[in-house]
């Protein structure tokens, strides 16, 4: 988690450092602060809060045309203006912003104050700045590097010294970092959307990559001193992206945005009249895909429930055992060998250090390893076999929304392509699927168009304290989604569970009242599903149920039902995902919470 940016460049950069952190907010908020270098010193302001606390503080007069800037998401020591980025060395010559985690910062620390440093914060970035002074012979990179030598965990870091004025080093383990080019000026960031604005070509930095930026050049070299050669990438993407357009949230705007989403997803790949997908980049791998026997999914949160409905689609397309687990105890656990095994590793941002850990070891076990993410050019696409792209456009929101839809698509295309593949389903059974598929962004666009029952059945929740979501089958992960979505949003306990394990424990909290949220399409396992609902009624809970429009039975069994569009059981629980979604968005708005930027979340977890 965390953001950083910096800028060398001719022109005052404080107004670029602040609009540049706004748009990296997402990944944390908790602290902010920039550093900037006249030519002679360093001045660093920062603040506990957001980047609108930092830049009611910052001068509006500093001409200062070097600088660095970061927005923190705590990890070592709490949310404080002192704990805040940047830091600095006893001298106040350098200044570091850090995006990561320094595990042996302790056993540094101990070093440097035993040398007389005196440190300042708790955290463990401060020490960076401490070896950079204590490295310096002259030469800022060369202190970068060698205090980089020194250290273990991850880092994206930015590094300034009032001996070297004009230079900025920046450098990166673990943890994303691109570097943009401008005229007369070059910029650093966490990621594109961040200095979109001021540019479009980018540089991407790799693992184990040194950068020194000047106002007219940047080299890149390795921490053991080579130099690289790095292309240039044109990056699309257009600057509102990152703007509310009109929306009050962008959680909002990007649930409006799903339709585009998933058309722009399908766009190119449908072949309906085949029967057929057509994943291009998937093609040099057709023959190890074929001979796949096992699958494994790897993610975290939102990811991970599009992972169990790619599980339940994938088992039964292509009958063999799919297998979802979440990054953080897939990368610990005893796991077999990957042999003819698939590991499909999803992540929005393509930075969840979980997640890169764990792909990191599935490829160690033999696993070929298939990244699902929206993020191109993230560290997911550049370290997996092969990668299929979410094409979801931006998600700036903290609560993932347009992007697990866009998932679910993908997984459920990534299914047809390998049960044609291994010619499992016919072209008739494969057209079918296909024209359910086509039909569901314009069914989220008509479900879109009247919100009139969610928006009753959230505040009728708000007046809970707590509310759960049960669903069978395909809406079993969608009930943990829905409940996911409230938690993290409106702050209200909320709890999903399969609904037949009701009986096996969670009926116990369910008193008079108590909101349960049923997501219940007609399907395999609707009957099963009602008998569920009748459980909670009979101890008086508040029913809303989630059913299919033609469903006339429904309402005798429930207290409130919001209909969704009929369609195919295999995608309703898209349909539903986007009811919940909205129903969290009308809670949290009635509550007052922050929408976009829920407390002590990121919206990209890149530390372990
Ligand atoms: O970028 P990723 O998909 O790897 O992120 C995984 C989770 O951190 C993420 O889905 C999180 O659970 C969402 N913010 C929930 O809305």
């Amino acid at each position: 988690m965390c953001g950083i940016v910096g800028c060398i460049g001719n022109r005052s950069v404080t107004p670029i450092i602040v609009e540049s952190l706004k748009r990296l907010e997402y990944r944390g908020y908790d602290s902010a602060g920039i550093a900037t270098l006249n030519g002679a010193e360093i001045d660093i302001t920062k603040t506990e809060g957001k980047i609108a606390d930092l830049e009611n503080i910052l001068s509006l007069t500093n001409t200062a045309c070097v600088g660095i800037g970061h927005t923190r998401w705590a990890t070592h020591g709490i949310p404080s203006s002192t704990n805040a980025h940047p830091h600095a060395d006893c001298s106040g010559s350098f200044a570091v912003v850090h995006n990561g985690i320094i595990e042996n910062f302790q056993a540094l620390k101990d070093e440097l104050t035993s040398k007389g440093h005196i440190f300042s914060s708790e955290t463990d970035t401060e020490v960076l700045a401490h070896l950079c002074e204590d490295c310096y012979n002259g030469d800022l990179e060369s202190a970068v590097r060698e205090a980089l030598l020194r250290v273990e965990g991850s880092y994206a870091i930015a590094v300034i010294s009032d001996n070297e004025p004009d230079v900025i080093v920046a450098a990166r383990k673990d943890s994303p970092l691109i570097v943009g080019l401008g005229d007369g000026e070059n910029f650093l960031a966490s990621d594109i959307p961040a200095i979109r604005k001021y540019t479009n070509k980018v540089m991407y930095i790799n693992d184990g990559e040194i950068v020194r930026l000047t106002r007219d050049n940047v080299t890149v070299s390795t921490l053991q001193g080579v130099n690289v050669e790095r292309l240039v990438t044109i990056v699309d993407g257009s600057v509102q992206d990152a703007e509310r357009g009109g929306y009050e949230h962008f959680m909002l705007k990007e649930i409006h945005e799903q339709p585009k989403a998933l058309r722009d997803t399908m766009e190119d790949r449908l072949c309906e009249l085949e029967g057929s997908i057509d994943f291009k980049e998937l093609r040099p791998f057709e023959d190890e895909i074929k001979n796949i026997e096992g699958i494994t999914i790897i993610a975290c949160g939102t990811s991970y429930h599009a992972g169990i409905l790619g599980k339940y689609a994938l088992e039964d397309l292509l009958r063999i055992p799919v297998k979802v687990e979440y990054s953080s105890e897939f990368r610990y656990n005893n796991f077999l060998s990957g042999n003819r095994s698939l590991a499909i590793c999803i992540s929005q941002s393509g930075e969840t250090a979980d997640t890169l850990a764990a792909m990191n070891e599935a490829k160690a076990q033999g696993y070929l390893t298939l990244a699902i993410t929206n993020v191109v050019g993230s560290t997911i696409t550049r370290k997996a076999d092969e990668i299929l792209l979410t094409k979801s456009g931006m998600e700036i929101g903290v609560a993932a929304t347009k992007t697990f839809t866009a998932q679910i698509l993908t997984l459920y295309m990534l299914g047809i392509y390998v049960a044609r593949l291994k010619k499992l389903i016919d072209v008739e059974t494969s057209r079918h699927i296909i024209t359910s598929m086509k039909s569901v962004p314009g069914l989220i666009e008509s479900l879109l168009d009247n919100i009139s029952d969610i928006e009753k059945a959230s505040s009728r929740i708000c007046e809970a304290d707590c509310c759960y979501f049960i669903g069978r089958g395909l809406s079993y992960p969608i009930a943990l989604e829905g409940a996911l979505k409230m938690k993290e949003i409106s702050y209200i306990k909320a709890e999903g569970f399969p609904a037949g394990e009701l009986k096996h424990g969670p009926l116990a909290l369910i008193t008079a009242g108590t909101p349960v949220i049923a997501i219940v399409p007609k399907g395999k396992t609707y009957y099963k599903t009602l008998g569920n609902i009748k459980e909670v009624k009979a101890r008086n809970a508040f029913v809303i149920a989630i059913a299919n429009a033609s469903d006339d039975e429904i309402v005798k069994y429930v207290d409130s039902v919001i209909k969704i569009p009929d369609i195919d059981e295999l995608f309703s629980p898209m349909l539903a995902a986007v009811v919940l979604q909205l129903l969290a968005y009308y809670a949290a708005k009635d509550i007052g919470a922050e929408i976009d930027q829920p407390r002590n979340l990121a919206k990209s977890v890149t530390v372990e």
